[in-house]
């Protein structure tokens, strides 16, 4: 028996996936960051790619090397995600993996911040543009399927199935990344995923980020039939 991964259950798809997070200036030298590895997200684009899958993967800054046979594309912030996720469509699957800093400094220094008498200088802080709920509800070149993640440290279930419904995407993978976890940094997870119009989310077990990236290529590959012809604009 084939595993899904060797089975080229997503050939001719072509799949765009973000993955690690963010970093947002403060100055030249310096930026808001958060503790997102990229494991998860380059996990998924490697399985896609072994599934056959055409694959492009808008990565922010991460200490991992481009996965073999996927299109990589570095970034730094949240804005040049947008930009560089919106160069990348249209898609038939769009997985969106990346722990996206939600701020940016609006007054970020063109020179570096010197220390004065007065203390540090205060950062006007700005929501980033949401990539996810971005390209869910876009008018034109909507991916077939929208799958975001869910980072929670409490109430996995109840948020999560609010982010479905607010965002306007297809799927939902939650996991909890409370530090006692070590999901975040870490080489395993353990996640939910709630699928729009279902009643109960699916559990998964705990097992590794590889594992469940292969879990979700197959999952994703039942869900197009292989006949089906996905329109291209
Ligand atoms: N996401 C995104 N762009 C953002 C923020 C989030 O594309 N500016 C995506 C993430 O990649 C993930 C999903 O949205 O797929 C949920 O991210 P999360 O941080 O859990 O949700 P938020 O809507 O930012 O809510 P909060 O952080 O307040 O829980
Ligand atoms: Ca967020």
């Amino acid at each position: 028996l084939l595993k899904p991964s060797q089975a080229q259950t997503l050939k001719g798809r072509r799949v765009l996936i973000t993955a690690g997070p963010t970093h947002e200036p403060i100055d030249p030298v310096r930026y808001i960051a958060n503790r997102s590895s990229g494991k998860q997200g380059y996990a998924i684009a490697t399985a896609a790619a072994a599934a056959g899958a055409e694959v492009v993967l808008v990565s922010g800054p991460v200490n991992l090397p481009d996965p073999a046979g996927v299109r990589t594309i570095r970034v730094e912030a949240a804005r040049d995600m947008l930009a560089e996720v919106e160069r990348a469509l249209p898609a038939d699957i769009a997985i969106f993996a990346a722990a996206v800093a939600d701020w940016r400094v609006a007054n970020a220094g063109a020179q570096k911040i010197k220390k004065t008498a007065h203390g540090m200088p205060p950062l006007d802080m700005v929501e980033n543009p949401d990539i996810l709920a971005t390209i869910a509800r876009r008018a034109s070149n909507r991916p077939p399927l929208v799958i975001g993640f869910a980072a929670e440290t409490e109430h996995v279930a109840d948020n999560a199935a609010a982010k479905l419904a607010r965002k306007g995407c297809d799927w939902i993978v939650a996991n909890d990344v409370s530090p006692a976890t070590g999901i975040m940094g870490g080489d395993s997870n353990a996640v939910q995923v709630f699928m729009k119009d279902h009643a109960a989310p699916e559990i998964w077990p705990a097992m590794s980020k590889d594992e469940v990236a292969a879990r979700l290529i197959a999952r994703i590959a039942e869900t197009f039939s292989p006949t089906e012809s996905i329109p291209r604009p």
